[in-house]
């Protein structure tokens, strides 16, 4: 694992967008894994103005999402929605090669097929709960999962559905960069990073990937440190 520690949410942005920037200049057709919650918010900013710069060309990359909420595709709360708003509107993507995981049962090999048959996940982008959670794989899921339906509790308490990749899905990318910000990541990051590599944290399972990079900010090192 190669730990870099960024000042602030701002430069941990900046590094990321550089790290995608550069992958997509080796690999104009770039196969890119791709997160929604609000770590992501900052890079997505650069990235769209990278684009509309004309300092990187999106029109050959492929991206798929980590994962969806099973709810309508066009609904403002889907991740489809937060992506189109965040990022796909403002960059030169082919609508075509934008992937998100099934929200239908019996659609998951599909999925994970099409990203065999793309030759991978060339470099996938991870958020963090504070519960250790990478896409939806809450604690306890098992590192051999693949892509599949979840049952979720939201704030409310209702019982909520979402797909998520799964974690040997994720796994099997080439290259990760998992990024967290932000004090109240501290405690998780150090468990995951440090801690022993167990179901209950499933962020910890990366500490045994072969090429995975983690952007944090001051706040969220301050316990490797
Ligand atoms: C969410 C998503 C993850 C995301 C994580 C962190 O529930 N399922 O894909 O990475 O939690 O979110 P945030 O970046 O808002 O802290």
């Amino acid at each position: 694992m190669k730990i870099i520690i960024e000042n602030d949410y701002t430069s941990l942005s900046q590094k990321a967008a550089e790290e995608i920037s550069a992958a997509i200049k080796a690999r104009p057709d770039l196969v890119l894994g791709l997160a929604s919650g609000k770590t992501p918010v900052g890079l997505y900013e650069i990235l769209s103005q990278k684009c509309q710069k004309g300092e990187i060309n999106f029109s050959k990359v492929s991206t798929f999402n980590l994962d969806e909420l099973v709810i309508a595709p066009d609904d403002p709360k889907s991740y489809r929605s937060y992506m189109q708003k965040k990022l796909f509107s403002k960059i030169n993507i082919n609508p075509k090669n934008i992937n998100f995981p099934p929200i239908e049962p019996g659609k998951f090999k599909e999925f994970e097929n099409k990203i065999i048959d793309l030759g991978g996940i060339d470099l996938q982008i991870l958020g963090i709960g504070v519960n250790g959670h990478i896409g939806f794989n809450e604690p306890g899921s098992s590192f051999a999962s693949k892509t599949r339906i979840v049952e979720l509790k939201n704030d409310t308490l209702v019982l909520r559905k979402a797909a998520t990749m799964g974690i040997a899905t994720i796994m099997r990318a080439k290259k990760i960069i998992l990024l967290a910000s932000g004090a109240k990541k501290a405690q998780i990051i150090f468990k995951a990073l440090k801690g022993p590599i167990t179901t209950d944290v499933p962020a910890s399972i990366l500490q045994e990937h072969p090429d995975c990079m983690v952007i944090l900010d001051e706040e969220a090192a301050v316990l490797l440190t």
